[in-house]
């Protein structure tokens, strides 16, 4: 069965980047003038994935209206004439059909997927993290159809990786691994977060997944520790089981959750916007001289 639909976890406290994150949903901060959700819902339609769940908490209102018709609006943007503006406005939700889940309880990712249960039906799908941005140049396949290209080749579960330096080891999930072909691995072993002395190897999980039917009855077992489930858990049985592979992307990943991850992302893509990279390159010239 190929992948049809993807779930967008959107639930989260976003505690790291409080105090905007108290009233404002992490997936709506913003790189440029768009907010990471959409790009995420690009990546998805570019991918020719056009069935979106989106899991929301409790602050979901800001997404949903994001996300709705707003025919004042587009009335008003025809009628001054601003064309390109009203495209713009149209262009958020392009072709996609999304589907709000609601997640009543901040539970970890696990609790997401299983609040998607219903909409997910018993089918392969994709999991996109709402506070992550993965850019590819146009006309390029983007991170998250390569991952699906894997899985209708393979039939297994795939994670997104990549390789990351010995002192960020212990900021993410950490793979164990055996190469099949370059870029493909078969997973052995996984680890949250490790201490870099007991890595397992320098490949990272990253917020991008497709997952084989049969996840949530496997998620459904689990026993919360410290009030959260772990989608980890059912991950490492899996990977046990051989059923698990990662896929080392090509693609550029901006953790727009992380306050520096953040900055980062919205500097580089003022670089590639053809309106902003003279203004941009002359500040950063500017600003090196000074420090
Ligand atoms: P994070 O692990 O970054 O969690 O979630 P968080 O709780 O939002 O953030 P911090 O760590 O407190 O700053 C990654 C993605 O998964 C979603 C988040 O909204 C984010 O897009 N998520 C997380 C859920 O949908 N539900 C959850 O219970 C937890």
């Amino acid at each position: 069965m190929k992948v049809k639909k993807a779930i967008i976890p959107a639930a989260g406290l976003g505690t790291r980047f409080l105090p905007i994150t108290k009233a404002i949903p992490k997936p709506m901060l913003t790189v440029l003038n768009k907010p990471v959700i959409q790009l995420i819902v690009d990546e998805l339609l570019n991918s020719g994935i056009e069935d979106i769940g989106i899991v929301v908490g409790k602050d979901a209102e800001v997404i949903k209206n994001h996300f709705a018709e707003n025919l004042e609006l587009e009335d008003r943007l025809i009628s001054d004439g601003k064309t390109e503006l009203l495209e713009r406005v149209k262009a958020i939700k392009g072709s996609a059909k999304i589907t709000f889940i609601e997640q009543k309880v901040a539970n970890g990712l696990a609790g997401a997927i299983i609040a998607a249960e219903e909409f997910i039906n018993n089918e392969p799908f994709a999991m996109l993290l709402g506070d992550e941005f993965l850019y590819t140049e146009k006309g390029k396949r983007p991170c998250i159809g390569q991952l699906i290209d894997v899985f209708n080749e393979t039939g297994k579960n795939v994670l997104s990786t990549m390789e990351v330096d010995d002192v960020d080891v212990s900021k993410y999930g950490n793979l164990g691994v055996e190469e099949i072909k370059p870029n493909l691995h078969k997973v052995y072993d996984i680890v949250e977060k490790p201490k870099v002395n007991e890595k397992l190897s320098n490949y990272a999980i990253i917020g991008r997944y497709v997952f084989a039917s049969g996840l949530i009855e496997e998620l459904k077992k689990l026993t919360p520790r410290n009030n959260e489930i772990y989608l980890t858990d059912t991950l490492l049985d899996l990977a046990k089981k051989g059923e698990v592979l990662s896929y080392k992307f090509d693609a550029t990943r901006y953790d727009v959750g992380d306050l520096f991850g953040y900055v980062k992302a919205n500097i580089e893509l003022a670089l590639k916007e053809e309106s902003l990279v003279e203004d941009t390159k002359k500040l950063i010239k500017e600003l090196s001289e000074k420090i």
